[in-house]
């Protein structure tokens, strides 16, 4: 055998021998007809573990290509090889060779345990079921005709959404916008995608939270930008520290999330505000808004937006109604100068042919309603409700052994560990306990942390939850 792995290269092992057969059965190496090397055989003639050759096996057996048999060993499945001996592609060479990243592993390890094992889940950044306006949304669509168009919708978005969306934004947000200057996306989420897609080019130095909800985002990697990092304090980022990356690096483009941030809760405060705009329109450096959390301000009086004191147009604003009314309805917005928003809305007609017209129908009917202001009321109440019991629960279990500053909106808490743990184990002992959060190293640079989302379960879940992550943290 002429073919060996490569011990210093990152990709596992096994991963390189299921590459390795795949492409030999693709190039006629292993031939359909005969069985595939047996595994002591491979394990002895390569140097490895048995077990690294049953791991390549088991890849290749559940990606379809071979099949074991009791007493005849392993083989080609005659399903994807054929009579006709078609050649396979090799998925795995394509899977990894696209331009666009895939998620972090441990992101995408979260997302799948906390839907397949069921789980308290103090880690998905969304409502849960019962704090959705689910009466009021059914009454929508059980009582009033649809008022959109079956057929492809304006590429802004449904106009009379982006009319309802130019009312709530100058009541709630106190920003003064039109229709034209308004783009619906399917959430904030896309609405960053198409800027860093439409706005920016690969080698763009770009400045962003440290932690943020950006930090990690495959999407800024894959766009072949340089992120680099403002750090996040009590009352937000620090103007100076634009500046020095400015002079360091020229950086293009800044990401804030301005009120109660996601991880840290934190809000920009209004000197800092002003400064960032003073250096926005000197510098000409545009600022990306993303404001999912401004309503959800405890006391029930929303943040200002950095939008509503942007004068001469160095803001792109970002919201969604994902955090206040349903994450599901994919309703999302981006309010900026109109060359902008017709650049963006051109590329998300190429992307999707523009957005959905029912989930605009029924947000547009929600927020025209008085139902909205109730909704938004209740929510907030049990916002601060789970947010108490999530203090009181980090006090009583963990005591001295966590630090946090106690958000005053939004739906999470960021949490300093005052001890030494490994942070791949600590989240491993929190899974076998059942409750799953987010570790701090996916959403900063700093080690140490953990961020807790308490808008997904409720109170006495919160509490459980909480008491078996301390049980994990005292295990190591
Ligand atoms: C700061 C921030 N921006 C954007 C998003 C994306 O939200 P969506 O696309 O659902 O509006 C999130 C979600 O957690 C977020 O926290």
């Amino acid at each position: 055998m002429n073919w060996k792995p490569d011990r210093r290269a990152k990709k596992a092992i096994y991963k390189q021998l299921a590459e390795y057969i795949e492409n030999g059965i693709t190039d006629g190496t292993f031939p359909p007809d005969k069985p595939l090397p047996s595994e002591r055989y491979l394990a002895k003639e390569l140097e490895i573990n048995r077990s690294t050759v049953v791991a390549a096996y088991n890849e290749l057996v559940s990606n379809g290509l071979i099949q074991r048999n009791r007493g005849s060993g392993t083989t080609i499945n005659k399903d994807i090889w054929g009579i006709t001996k078609k050649r396979i592609p090799s998925w795995n060479r394509y899977i990894e060779a696209g331009s666009f990243l895939p998620n972090l592993p441990v992101t995408q390890r979260i997302r799948k345990e906390a839907v397949e094992q069921k789980l308290i889940n103090l880690a998905s950044g969304e409502l849960s079921e019962d704090l959705f306006p689910m009466k009021y949304l059914r009454e929508i669509t059980s009582t009033r005709s649809f008022i959109g168009s079956l057929g492809y919708d304006h590429p802004q978005g449904n106009e009379i959404l982006r009319n309802t969306i130019t009312k709530h934004v100058r009541q709630f947000r106190k920003i003064d916008s039109s229709p034209s200057s308004i783009l619906i996306t399917s959430g904030a989420q896309q609405a960053l995608h198409l800027v860093v897609q439409c706005l920016l080019k690969p080698g763009d130095a770009v400045a962003i939270e440290d932690p943020s909800y950006n930090y990690n985002l495959p999407i800024f990697k894959s766009a072949g930008l340089k992120p680099y990092l403002l750090s996040v304090g009590k009352s937000g980022i620090n103007s100076n520290e634009i500046l020095s990356l400015y002079k360091k690096h020229r950086i293009r483009m800044i990401f804030l999330n301005s009120a109660y941030q996601n991880p840290t809760g934190s809000v920009l405060n209004e000197h800092q505000r002003k400064e960032i705009l003073e250096i926005s329109s000197e510098y000409g450096i545009p600022v990306v808004e993303d404001d999912p959390y401004s309503l959800t301000s405890y006391t029930g009086e929303p943040v200002p937006t950095l939008k509503s004191m942007d004068a001469h147009g160095n803001v792109l604003y970002i919201s969604s109604l994902s955090k206040i009314v349903a994450s599901g309805l994919r309703i999302g917005w981006i309010i900026g100068p109109r060359p902008v928003i017709e650049r963006l809305s051109d590329a998300k007609q190429q992307i999707d042919f523009g957005h959905a017209s029912f989930t605009q129908w029924i947000a547009n009917d929600f927020l025209e309603s008085e139902n909205f202001h109730s909704h938004m009321k209740r929510l907030i109440k049990e916002l601060e409700k789970r947010r108490d019991q999530i203090v009181t629960s980090l006090r009583f279990y963990l005591n001295n052994q966590v630090e946090f500053d106690i958000p005053q909106g939004g739906i999470h808490i960021w949490c300093k560990l005052n001890k030494n743990v490994d942070e791949t184990k600590l989240l491993e002992e929190s899974i076998k306990r059942g409750v799953i959060y987010v570790p701090g190293s996916t959403l900063g640079s700093k080690k140490g942390f953990v961020r807790f989302t308490f808008a997904r379960e409720d109170e006495i879940t919160i509490n459980e939850g909480i008491k078996r992550f301390s049980e994990a943290f005292y295990s190591l």
